[in-house]
Formats: structure tokens, sequence, C-alpha cells
């Protein structure tokens, strides 16, 4: 593995990753429908941190392999999932014989995986020609920005400019449009899905917001300012009743010629 920021950051987050509120495996769930094999399929989950994915096609009678580049992410997925044969393994260059399985899944990794074009290649030459291909990102299929009130999102587009590097997420900036375009990938298509979860209370969810990849915003912000918008966040959604986390993503599937 290749020195890599990001998955040193996800190997800092590991032990409370997706611990907080569910948000990772509720995706993985809603792209079930559309990603679900015959029981015994031979299935990748790519990019697998604790094994959202992973879970879910167990659970759906697939024979599960699981690599993340995080040590710490493969460590709980192991423990969770112990019927998956997992590896710590750099999505871009992956140990497995091409033609290998039925079905590759990634979630949330393609958009920051810093040369997603290698990681999609791998993907394509490891699933079996007719083979699916199912990867989800952050963000509606037509582009559209979510229309829910979100005071975190509100708050991380007003801190934005305190962060040093003017931005303070990972994030390739690559379209996953154009990605496929370039690929052999075939039959590509675009669906959005929604999730819902229930916030108890302000804290949850700054802790929430710290538990995976926006954690690097939050511990990028100087202190002073980090401290505010904690505040601020706990401020906002109290005076909420019953808020409800509510984020949209984006599934992309497409297939391998035969
Ligand atoms: C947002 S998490 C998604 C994890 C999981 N797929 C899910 O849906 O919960 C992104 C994951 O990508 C992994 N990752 C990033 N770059 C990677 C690379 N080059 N090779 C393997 N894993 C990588 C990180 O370690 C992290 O676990």
């Amino acid at each position: 593995m290749e020195d890599s920021s990001v998955v040193r950051h996800f190997d800092g987050v590991a032990e409370v990753y997706d611990q907080v509120l569910p948000f990772f495996g509720a995706f993985a769930e809603a792209a079930m429908p559309f990603v679900v094999h015959a029981p015994g399929a031979k299935a990748l989950d790519l990019a697998a941190g604790r094994g959202a994915f992973t879970e879910r096609l167990l659970a759906r009678g697939c024979e599960v392999t699981a690599v993340d580049g995080a040590p710490r992410m493969i460590e709980f997925l192991r423990k969770d999932q112990s019927r998956a044969d997992s590896y710590v393994m750099d999505a871009t260059r992956l140990d497995f014989a091409a033609d290998t399985f039925d079905l590759v899944v990634c979630g949330f990794a393609i958009h920051i995986i810093p040369d997603p074009c290698s990681a999609l290649a791998e993907a394509v030459r490891v699933v079996k020609p007719g083979g699916l291909l199912a990867l989800t990102v952050p963000g509606r299929a037509d582009g559209t920005p979510d229309p829910w009130h979100d005071p975190l999102v509100e708050l991380y587009a007003e801190y934005r400019r305190f962060h040093p590097d003017g931005h303070g997420r990972h994030g390739n900036d690559v379209e996953e449009s154009a990605l496929f375009a370039q690929s052999e990938v075939i039959d590509v298509s675009a669906t959005t899905l929604e999730v819902a979860l229930p916030v108890p209370d302000g804290e949850t969810y700054w802790r929430w917001s710290r538990s995976h990849g926006s954690g690097r915003f939050i511990d990028g912000l100087p202190d002073d300012k980090r401290d505010e918008m904690h505040a601020r966040l706990l401020d906002r959604v109290n005076e909420i009743p019953h808020f409800t986390l509510r984020r949209s993503a984006t599934l992309w599937t497409g297939r391998k010629p035969e």
C-alpha cells in the first residue's frame, strides 16, 4: 500500500466508523435490491471499511471477499464478519486473478481513492465477463443538492473558509460518468438512493460527523473554530424536534462485457 493520507485517516477512525449512526450500513441496505445475486455468488467488497456491504451480501448467501487499505478496518471487519475472507489490500493493485468474482461492490470509496481509474480498472479485471459492478458515491444521480434542511451541511459550507486547504475534505474530483465512459463497462446506470436516520441529539450528530471522512474537515479546523462549530451545531440540532439525518447517494451499476 502506498502511503495514503486517506487510508491513514480511515484507519484512525475505524473504531467508531459507522458505530455512532449506521449511515453506511443504511446505504448498503438501500443498494441491495439492485445488487443482489443468487446465493453462492462470489462477491468482492472493495474498500470495504467495516463491512457494510459484506454483512448484507453474506446475509443473502454470497461468498464474500473484503479488502481495505486500512488494517484497523479489516481488524474490525474480521471480528464482526468472520465468514468473509478479508485482506488489507490496495484497491488499485488487487492480488486476485482476472475473472474471479460474479459481483464487485465498492461503497463510498471511488470518489476518495486518489487514483480511481486504476481502482475501476482493477474491479473490471477481477469481475467475470457479464459480472456486475456496483459503486456508491455521495450525492444525487441528477447532481441536484439534497432537498432537506441540514444544519451540519450548512455549517460545513460556512466553516470551509477557515480550513487551511480551503475545503478540508477527501476527494479526487473525478466524475463517475467520465470514469465509466473511459472504461469498458457496459449497461451503466445511476440511481439515487436515500436514507433517513433519527438523530437523538446534537452531540450524537457531532460525534457522527467525526466518525468517518468528514472528521478530516473538523480535525483540520483551528481549535477555536472547531469549538464554535460544535457549539452552533448543538444549538441548531437541539432546536429541531425529532431531527432526522437525511442524505442521498448515487448507486452506479454496470457490467463487464461477455
Ligand atoms: C468511506 S469508507 C467506505 C467503507 C465501506 N465501503 C462502507 O461503505 O462503509 C472508505 C474506505 O476506503 C478505504 N480506502 C481508501 N483508499 C483505498 C485504497 N487505495 N485501497 C483500499 N482501500 C482504500 C478506506 O480505508 C475506507 O475504509
